[in-house]
């Protein structure tokens, strides 16, 4: 399995992927049933994938297969890039991941302190002032000098997120970012994470359990079942982008929920 840029030939009207997984099996332990099987999704270039499905059922697997951290057993991930440059890749984890002994704005500037993110920005300053705009698109510009202990855990992710943005990923990873915070602070991110994704059109893929966050923030919800983790259906969210709080709490989007939820638990539909 290889995690390379490659080039694909297609008509200029065509969408461009991002990122093309195809046919991806993987099997920890060859005794046991496969974790994922026959995996195949793509997506385009600034669209927004949630891939939704139970705990166990291979999600944090494929994305560190995406991230090339792990290798697939069979198959093929590719990041076909604009430029044709090696792919740039983000991830943003359930639990803050940030440095304790540093600001905020160190955390956020961190991927561009490393000799990885250095050419990123063509100058000192353009970095700094990506680091200033990044802090104030994610409302932390007045937390910018604090550490991560004396800010609270929804403000923490804020910072995850934007310290994965300072880097310009060409795709953004995100593991289940807000299932540790409580339910009004998820809301909250959920709305502003999903409005900063589409303001600088960033190409995601959302890994959670949450089927309703999984509607309100993607553009597609592909949905997974376990034992083996397999794609069972792809469901198009037919809202525009961003979405709205009132989408949040609708009919439709409860209504998009319950056919998922039907098709994660089809023992349970009438
Ligand atoms: N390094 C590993 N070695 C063996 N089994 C693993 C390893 N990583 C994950 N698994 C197994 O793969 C399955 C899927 O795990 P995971 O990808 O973490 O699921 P999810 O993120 O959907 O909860 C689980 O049964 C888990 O025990
Ligand atoms: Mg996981």
């Amino acid at each position: 399995m290889t995690t390379t840029p490659t080039t694909h030939s297609s008509p200029a009207h065509a969408v461009k992927p991002a990122l093309v997984i195809d046919n991806v099996d993987k099997v920890f332990d060859p005794a046991k049933q496969a974790v994922l099987k026959s995996v195949s999704l793509s997506v385009q270039a600034g669209e927004f994938l949630a891939i939704v499905g139970p705990s166990g059922c291979g999600k944090t697997t494929l994305l560190r297969i995406i991230q090339g951290l792990d290798t697939a057993t069979s198959g093929q991930v590719s990041l076909p890039t604009q430029s044709g440059k090696s792919p740039r890749l983000s991830y943003v984890f359930q639990r803050s991941s940030l440095l304790p002994w540093y600001t905020v704005r160190k955390n956020v500037a961190f991927g561009l302190s490393l000799r990885s993110g250095r050419d990123i920005y063509d100058s000192r300053s353009a970095r700094d002032r990506a680091v200033d705009e990044l802090l104030e698109l994610t409302g932390l510009s007045q937390y910018a000098d604090y550490l991560p202990s004396q800010i609270s855990g929804g403000m923490q992710q804020r910072a995850n997120v934007a310290r994965a943005l300072a880097v310009r990923p060409d795709v953004l990873l995100l593991d289940e970012p807000f299932s540790a915070l409580d339910a009004l602070t998820r809301e909250r991110l959920q709305i502003d994470v999903a409005s900063i994704l589409s303001s600088i059109r960033t190409t995601a893929v959302l890994v959670t359990h949450d089927i309703r966050e999984s509607v309100f923030m993607a553009d597609r919800v592909a949905i997974m079942s376990a034992h083996p983790g397999m794609v069972k259906q792809i469901v198009d969210i037919d809202q525009p982008r961003p979405r709205t709080e009132e989408f949040q709490h609708s009919p439709q989007l409860a209504e998009i929920e319950r056919f998922i939820w039907g098709c994660l638990h089809p023992s349970n539909q009438h």
